[in-house]
């Protein structure tokens, strides 16, 4: 059967790529995957459990069930600084598909989106899929992958309509402070940008940093959706529940949209949801410190390898070693690291022109595994060089 254009023409993920050549190699250590290996919270389990023996098992609202929205408006004004009432929060299958929705409801065919690059390459189908076009923003390594202001400035042209911003950030671990922010705000105001900032790991931050939300500055939460997800802060990637903010209009609009995609979120997952807000946030806490445990055991690995540099990300759960010393492209070291040593990495051109030369190692992964990867590595990077 013939397939549409806009399938046809759909960019590949590479981080789908590397996954399908992994699948042949079980005994891998794979530090591929950007998924939390801690299982979710037993309280939010068997809320969920209660609810679909109460009865959640029908349709929900659109924009999902009032009670999550206000819970949701409340989390936004009080740990984001982002004012608001439940008409300002709509709940979809995942920041995915909220990401696909906020996209879908600001970008007509033809209008360019700013990207930072690297970045999550998802942004690159959702963008396609409308009909957007891609506008790379270069971030360097010199400068820990941070967005500058002035970067995205030079990158504007007629067609830009929006900004797609994610910190702390897929796959860099680079977090924005709050004067980089309102530096890019100053940008986003004078030329009359929409923002979509992308924020599911905004509980993973280390040393002492603090995560901004763009919405919380001035004048800003008119012109920015704020995506984000359940999957990341409480292990829940396999529930598939994320959320937006945004000013009414848009968020009414993203409603009418969701009828097409998904109609609505799980129901009981969303009771689920209402649960993990209401409930302590220790759990929370104590899988960030296990992050940083695993982050610490994985960069000073790395630092210690033969050819290998790394940044020390400042969140999120990705190490983005530098690779470029080894002479060969990021594709054929991530190869050569599952085929030869039986490590599963991404290669960092998945990311984007300016990922060539890195590698993306997850440390949402168990010590032991960090530890044989980092094994594993070792000795086959010696042979290198
Ligand atoms: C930057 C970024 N945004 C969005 C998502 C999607 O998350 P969700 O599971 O909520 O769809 C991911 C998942 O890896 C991500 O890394």
């Amino acid at each position: 059967m013939r397939l549409s254009v806009r399938v046809d023409t759909n960019p590949h993920s590479g981080i789908r790529t590397m996954f399908a050549l992994a699948a042949g190699y079980p005994d891998a250590a794979n530090l591929g995957v950007g998924e939390p290996d801690y299982a979710t919270p037993d309280f939010i389990v068997e809320r969920a459990a209660r609810a679909l023996r109460e009865g959640a098992t029908k349709y929900t609202p659109n924009a999902g069930i009032p009670e999550l929205r206000k819970a949701l408006a409340v989390k936004l004004a009080a740990e984001n600084g982002i004012a608001g009432t439940e008409r300002n929060v709509l709940v979809a299958t995942g920041a995915c598909e909220t990401l696909m929705l906020a996209i879908a409801s600001v970008i007509d065919e033809g209008d360019e989106i700013l990207v930072p690059d690297p970045c999550w390459p998802n942004y690159f189908g959702q963008i396609h899929f409308v009909g957007g076009v891609v506008r790379p923003v270069p971030t360097r390594p010199e400068e820990a992958f941070h967005l500058k202001a002035e970067a995205v400035e030079r990158a504007l042209t007629s067609r830009t309509r929006a900004l797609l911003l994610n910190s702390p950030s897929n796959p860099t671990g680079a977090v924005l402070r709050r004067e980089e922010l309102e530096a890019i705000a100053d940008v986003v105001r004078r030329r009359d940008l929409v923002v979509i900032s992308d924020e599911p790991y905004e509980h993973l931050v280390y040393d002492g940093r603090d995560h901004v939300s763009l919405a919380s500055l001035p004048d800003m939460a008119d012109r920015v959706l704020t995506v984000n997800s359940f999957s990341k802060t409480y292990a829940m990637t396999g529930w598939r529940v994320g959320y937006v903010h945004g000013p009414e209009a848009i968020i009414a609009a993203m409603g009418r949209l969701q009828e097409n995609f998904s109609s609505c979120v799980n129901a009981a997952a969303q009771v689920a949801c209402l649960a993990a807000l209401e409930g302590s946030q220790e759990v929370v806490e104590t899988m960030r410190r296990g992050y940083l445990r695993r982050r610490d055991l994985l960069v000073e690995g790395l630092r210690a390898l033969p050819g290998v540099r790394c940044h020390l990300p400042e969140g999120a759960f990705y190490a983005f070693p530098d690779i470029s010393s080894f002479g060969r492209s990021s594709v054929e070291m991530a190869r050569l690291l599952l085929e030869e040593a039986g490590v599963v990495t991404v290669p960092g051109d998945a990311f984007g022109a300016a990922g060539e030369g890195f590698l993306r190692l997850s440390f949402a992964a168990s010590e032991e595994t960090i530890e044989k990867a980092l094994e594993r590595m070792g000795r086959f990077l010696k042979s290198l060089v």
